[in-house]
């Protein structure tokens, strides 16, 4: 995953809990503290050990800090950015979750090495939505679950 990924666990978990709890997470994936470069693809175990050793530190499941971290990954990027991207995918739920391949897509056009994951979504009754993503990477589902509270939360 692009270093981007690693930098936003970093912030959320020095945001949260302070720049000593970063340093115990490094020492445990077995890491150096000099950080990662955003536009840097790293091996994807580097995201799962962070995770791993984040879980550790916070004393909570892995499930629950990928969910954390996407719900964090939706401030974070218009901070680091991404702003007007994001704004520019659409102004409400439903049209931004349909847009977000093409989102996705502006994305890769600077970071090309990029393994995207793909939505779609379905209309139910009542105006439900389902929200369908598939993926080449295993066990990152709860990450979309905190992604959706974030958009949730970014359109009330
Ligand atoms: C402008 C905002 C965004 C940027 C810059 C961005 C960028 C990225 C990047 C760099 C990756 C790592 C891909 C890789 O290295 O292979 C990624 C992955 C991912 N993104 Fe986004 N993203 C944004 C918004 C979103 C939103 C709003 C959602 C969903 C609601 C989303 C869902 C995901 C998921 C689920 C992954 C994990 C990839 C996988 O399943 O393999 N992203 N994104």
């Amino acid at each position: 995953m692009y270093g981007l990924v690693n930098r936003a666990i970093e912030q959320l978990v020095v945001s949260s809990k302070g720049d000593a709890a970063w340093q115990r997470v490094c020492a445990g994936a077995g890491i150096g503290a000099e950080g990662f470069v955003a536009m840097c693809p790293y091996d994807d175990s580097l995201t799962f050990t962070l995770v791993q050793a984040v879980s550790e530190e916070l004393a909570m499941p892995p499930a629950q800090v990928l969910e954390a971290f996407g719900e964090y990954w939706i401030l974070y990027t218009a901070d680091e950015g991404y702003g007007e991207l994001m704004a520019s995918a659409g102004p409400d739920m439903r049209s931004f979750l349909a847009n977000l391949d093409d989102m996705h897509g502006r994305v890769e056009a600077v970071l090309p090495q990029m393994k995207l994951p793909r939505f779609s979504v379905e209309d139910l009754a009542d105006g439900a939505l389902r929200v369908h993503y598939r993926s080449e990477r295993e066990g990152l589902a709860p990450i979309v679950v905190g992604l959706l509270r974030g958009l949730a939360g970014r359109f009330g």
